[in-house]
């Protein structure tokens, strides 16, 4: 497989920066072929600014949707195409980063924001004219899966934790994000008590990263409901007699 490693820390010798090189190391023993973006190592630009905006002299304001014309011109920035085209090689995308204030550090955010543009990432038509996305799209078929460390213990993000079931922590970025560009989810890695990890801990935590990252190919994805399953009415609310009763970020996943 190809796969796409995608880290967000900044310090090498972090407790994120050994396990990212155990995954690495471990990938390429087991004869995958592994393309990484290190954003902090990249110095990557996280902001959106006006030329990736595009340009548009027919329209009034200018909105991040007229990206999509500078995608189709080939005229994007070159760091963004290249992003695109490392995503575009990958089997598998792995987003690897510490849990910072409920979400992905914003080196990695902004990674997001300016590489899936409109007509990559959102905004991709079929040929009847629907739009393509909730598992369909650019990247679909690929896999994807969440590697997330954190400082709080894993009871505070089980389903009756302080911050929410870990499935809804990371909504916006499994479904959010993974599942809406057309990837299929494997549930996540979490690394949890982070701050406070024994050498026993960090086995463990380094045996179970190894473990996943075996799994990459054969994993079962999370079953993230399809937009155009059959499930959601035109508006994209789940139907009624899915679910009767319940809300929620849960009623999007089959169970
Ligand atoms: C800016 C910042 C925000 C953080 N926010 C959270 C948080 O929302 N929840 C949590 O459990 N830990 C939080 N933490 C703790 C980190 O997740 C933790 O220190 C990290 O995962 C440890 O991995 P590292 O040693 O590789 O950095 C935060 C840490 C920082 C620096």
């Amino acid at each position: 497989m190809n796969i796409l490693w995608v880290y967000a820390h900044p310090e090498p010798r972090s407790l994120n920066g050994a396990l990212r090189d155990a995954a690495l190391k471990q990938l390429r023993v087991d004869g995958h072929t592994v393309e990484q973006s290190d954003l902090y190592a990249m110095q990557w630009n996280p902001v959106v600014t006006y030329e990736d905006y595009g340009h548009d002299p027919t329209k009034r304001f200018h909105v991040a949707s007229a990206s999509s014309a500078a995608l189709a011109a080939g005229a994007q920035a070159p760091e963004i195409a290249a992003e695109q085209q490392k995503l575009l090689r990958a089997d598998a995308v792995v987003l690897q980063f510490p849990l910072w204030w409920y979400s992905m550090p914003a080196i990695m955010k902004g990674w997001v924001d300016r590489v899936f543009v409109e007509g990559f990432g959102y905004g991709v038509r079929a040929s009847d004219g629907s739009t393509r996305r909730y598992g369909d799209g650019v990247l679909a078929g690929k896999r994807a899966m969440v590697v997330v460390s954190m400082g709080g213990s894993e009871h505070t993000v089980s389903p009756r934790g302080i911050s929410g079931s870990l499935d809804e922590l990371l909504y916006p970025i499994q479904h959010g994000i993974l599942f809406y560009t057309g990837m299929n989810v494997l549930p996540p890695v979490l690394v949890a008590s982070a701050d406070r990890m024994t050498d026993t801990d960090y086995a463990a935590a380094e045996s179970d990263l190894m473990q996943r990252v075996k799994g990459l190919q054969t994993d079962e994805p999370i079953r993230y409901r399809s937009q155009n399953g059959g499930d959601y009415d035109r508006r994209f609310i789940l139907r009624e007699n899915i679910d009767a009763d319940e809300t929620g970020m849960r009623i999007h996943t089959e169970r």
